[in-house]
């Protein structure tokens, strides 16, 4: 099977990159890694790279007079090692628009909330002052709009009475986890088609059909 070249862009802790190194260590994972960027040096995704014998490097965007001359780094970088997917996980930088547009329907995010709800940052305190239920993450393609995109998918996480943004966030980071991997093999394998604002996707849904109650009629609460 021919893999896609994929690269992973971290500014931290780098968790979400740990769980696609673990994908992308099976035979009949249609993506491999073949390089990790981080814009901040020392960032412990890349000791996490180097541990999987993955092609890292750090690329400080301080070196830089303006976002468009790092992301030009960015991409010589990127296309130097013939990378086809980028999956931002966890970098915590907003691209230029002609980065964006170079990278158009190659370029992966994942957003600890269920979009279009909660862009942005503190998402987890938001939600907890919002009072809504159900919460989640997503993976989308990249566009302008910080957090907007095409949906490629979504994993739902229920906001349970209690919670704190510590005790959600942790919920949420190993639903990330699951779902980043997922996402991209739906899109490295070829089963997603972006139609304008939205994504199709060629995948039958397996499991329940049903709607998913949030804490829970169907639990007698
Ligand atoms: C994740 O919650 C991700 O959704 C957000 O930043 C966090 C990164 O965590 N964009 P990690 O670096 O992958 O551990």
């Amino acid at each position: 099977m021919k893999k896609a070249r994929v690269a992973v862009l971290i500014s931290g802790r780098g968790s979400n990159l740990q769980a696609l190194i673990e994908a992308a260590k099976t035979t009949d994972f249609p993506a491999e890694i073949v390089l990790v960027v981080s814009n901040v040096t020392n960032a412990q995704g890349l000791g996490r790279a180097e541990a999987a014998s993955i092609p890292a490097r750090t690329i400080d965007h301080k070196g830089f007079a303006s976002r468009e001359a790092f992301d030009a780094a960015l991409t010589e970088a990127l296309e130097a090692a013939r990378v086809e997917l980028l999956c931002n996980a966890g970098f915590m930088r907003l691209h230029s628009e002609s980065f964006v547009r170079h990278w158009w329907n190659r370029h992966l995010n994942i957003h600890p909330s269920l979009l279009p709800a909660f862009r942005g940052l503190n998402t987890h305190a938001r939600v907890l002052d919002a009072g809504v239920k159900l919460s989640g993450c997503t993976v989308h393609f990249v566009r302008p709009e910080m957090d907007s995109g095409p949906i490629v998918a979504q994993a739902a996480v229920r906001v349970l009475p209690g919670d704190t943004e510590d005790s959600l966030g942790a919920r949420v980071l190993a639903a990330e986890h699951r779902l980043y991997p997922h996402a991209l093999r739906l899109v490295a394998s070829g089963a997603v088609r972006v139609e304008g604002d939205i994504v199709a996707t060629q995948v039958k849904a397996k499991g329940p059909q049903a709607a998913l109650f949030s804490p829970s009629l169907d639990e007698g609460l």
